[in-house]
């Protein structure tokens, strides 16, 4: 009988020297000392042992579950570390790999303008205001003395918006915003207004049917041309260079009188005439001028006491003048070959 024990003890220590994991164990732990196990089978054979030899047989079958318990002890703490061991190895997170770079945005060209000259403006002494797209033709037109059948009124190719009872349209430009802050305010005023404008406009490479205008507006005593030129010298010299050089011409624009086109030297050909500047040597900037009487009037100034200049102009053109950009359909078609090329544009 005790070479049966001792066959089962090699045969069970092999097994659990072989035991890699941990249910391989505890198939183990069944098969040997579980309640129907090996070592409860070789106790009940106890019954067919003459009785003289049953205390020493009893006593080495328990003397053997002692040891295999102990033997399985041991392996299950072995084994339990190296599954441990084999875990973080497999769950190692190597903290020196590179992180993955995320993409960084952009400003819109045409916000990063924005920005730009409101910011040279503002350190002119001009307050950024900003005002509705959807306006009443009353400030769009009316109150900057285009009244309803005046020719004028054709150059603004406006959008209109079906409305009973007062006249709404998307604002054809940022000049209605002089009225609105004239009529909130008493003078001194400086504000320069940049928005979003809508025209009913056949789009090609130089017109687009939303495009961005910025409004500049002065109001004051003793207000001259002179401050007028002064201002926009500066605002184009820090936008195009310090050299450049500056030319007001008479214009027409109904609310304002005089009028004037202001534009710079071509910062391209410096004068000489080339392709951007159609060979005249000058590149027209904005529309400008002493604010007209009459406008005064229609917001409760009086003439006599107040004068004022204003200025409109496009910003996409100035993007395109100052990048070369040829064509204005490239701003609004969300081509990122295109609108990444202004990662390095001035911000703040
Ligand atoms: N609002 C004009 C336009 O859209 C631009 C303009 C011209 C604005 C002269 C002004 C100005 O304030 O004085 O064509």
């Amino acid at each position: 009988m005790h070479g049966e024990i001792d066959q089962v003890r090699n045969e069970a220590l092999a097994a659990l020297a072989a035991a890699q994991t941990s249910s391989a164990l505890a198939e183990w732990h069944s098969h040997y000392l579980g309640r129907r196990g090996v070592l409860t089978q070789l106790m009940r054979q106890i019954s067919q042992i003459p009785p003289t030899e049953r205390p020493a047989y009893g006593q080495a079958v328990n003397a053997l579950k002692e040891e295999l318990s102990a033997a399985f002890t041991a392996r299950q703490q072995e084994v339990s570390a190296q599954e441990l061991a084999q875990q973080l190895a497999a769950e190692t997170v190597d903290v020196t790999l590179p992180g993955r770079q995320p993409t960084l945005g952009t400003l819109h060209p045409v916000t990063a303008m924005i920005r730009e000259v409101t910011g040279i403006f503002a350190r002119l002494g001009f307050q950024v205001v900003e005002g509705p797209e959807v306006e009443y033709s009353a400030y769009a037109f009316d109150a900057l003395n285009i009244p309803q059948d005046h020719p004028a009124r054709d150059v603004w190719d406006t959008i209109y918006i079906d409305s009973p009872g007062r006249e709404i349209v998307l604002r054809p430009h940022t000049s209605p915003m002089q009225i609105r802050v004239m009529e909130q305010r008493q003078p001194p005023i400086r504000v320069v207004v940049p928005g979003r404008c809508y025209r009913y406009e056949a789009v090609d490479a130089t017109h687009e049917w939303h495009f961005h205008q910025i409004e500049g507006l002065a109001v004051d005593e003793h207000i001259t041309m002179a401050d007028l030129k002064g201002t926009l010298a500066a605002f184009a010299r820090q936008l195009f260079g310090q050299e450049r050089r500056v030319r007001f011409r008479c214009d027409y624009f109904p609310f304002v009188e005089p009028g004037v086109d202001f534009a710079i030297d071509c910062m391209f050909c410096h004068g000489e005439g080339c392709r951007v500047c159609k060979g005249t040597g000058w590149i027209e900037i904005l529309g400008a001028g002493m604010v007209h009487p009459q406008v005064l009037r229609n917001v409760g100034y009086d003439p006599e006491r107040y004068t004022g200049w204003a200025f409109g102009m496009g910003v996409e053109r100035l993007v395109m003048l100052k990048y070369g950009v040829p064509d204005i359909r490239l701003f609004y078609q969300g081509d990122l070959r295109f609108l990444a090329q202004f990662s390095r544009t001035t911000v703040w």
